[in-house]
């Protein structure tokens, strides 16, 4: 049996000030298995960002639970141990990249291992190794102004993944892209999944993408409100159906 990577159980979120209280997360629960690749779809505001910030110890929950293989992870959510945690424990892939725009596609996915304090010669053996499988090898010196979209979310894709974190968060990360490009940066998580086992929580509105996954996560007004594994056939409409379903109120 394969082994559970992610498991969230309970987990609540209220955001609250003078004027307002909004529950962003609502007991929600649910795991992830290694090398699966699950995909979150939502209405607007249903939460999933909010759920990505708190499993990258951005926020912190107002209840509830996180494990990482096997560990509960409630020491989490101060400095310096959030820092510690986002650096060995999870890849974050941004919709609007967010790469550091004076170093060159090669510095930017090194990054995380020399924060680490990784020997300079094994890093760039493993950016070599990152570069090959992005298709990126002849773009390595090249700033981000100097690369395409597209290219440029592959280099967050490599620097997400480089440190081998047992879980790779994206949110909207072809929220930018033109179809053709989506569907580029979706075989790299794909890829990623086949030849690194890495385990993935991508947040997204586009069904075609989610079509892609394992497994659907359909998110409405904080909750969990459905669930849909991909078999391959009928894929896209049934998770159209179900997303219809849910934001009907159905
Ligand atoms: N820091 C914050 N302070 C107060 N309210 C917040 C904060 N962050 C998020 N919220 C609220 O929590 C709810 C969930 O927001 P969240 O960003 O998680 O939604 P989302 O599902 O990612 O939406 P979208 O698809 O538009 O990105 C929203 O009502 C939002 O206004
Ligand atoms: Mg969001």
């Amino acid at each position: 049996m394969s082994q559970t990577v992610l498991e969230v159980e309970g987990l609540s979120k209220t955001y609250e000030n003078s004027m307002h209280v909004v529950h962003a997360l609502k007991n929600v629960s649910f795991s992830l298995k290694k090398a699966e690749f699950a995909v979150i779809m939502g209405t607007s505001g249903s939460g999933k960002s909010t759920l990505l910030h708190i499993l990258s110890a951005l926020d912190k929950p107002t209840s509830g639970t996180i494990k990482l293989n096997g560990q509960p992870c409630h020491h989490i959510f101060r400095e310096p141990e959030a820092s510690r945690y986002r650096l060995k424990n999870v890849g974050f892939v941004f919709q609007a990249y967010n790469l550091l725009k004076d170093l060159s596609a090669e510095d930017n996915i090194a990054v995380p291992l020399v924060l680490q304090g990784e020997p300079e010669a094994s890093i760039q053996a493993r950016v070599d190794e990152v570069l090959r499988i992005l298709g990126l090898s002849a773009f390595r010196r090249h700033r981000p102004v100097e690369l395409s979209g597209g290219q440029q979310q592959r280099v967050a894709i490599g620097r997400a993944i480089i440190a081998n974190p047992p879980i790779l968060l994206a949110d909207e990360p072809t929220g930018n892209l033109d179809y053709n490009t989506s569907k580029e940066i979706l075989d790299v998580f794909i890829k990623m999944r086949e030849e690194r086992q890495q385990t993935i929580l991508l947040v997204t509105h586009d069904p075609v993408v989610a079509a892609s996954a394992d497994r659907v996560l359909f998110f409405h007004d904080g909750e969990i409100r459905d669930e849909y594994h991909c078999r391959g056939k009928q894929d896209l409409d049934n998770i159209l159906r179900i997303f219809k379903t849910i934001t009907e109120g159905r």
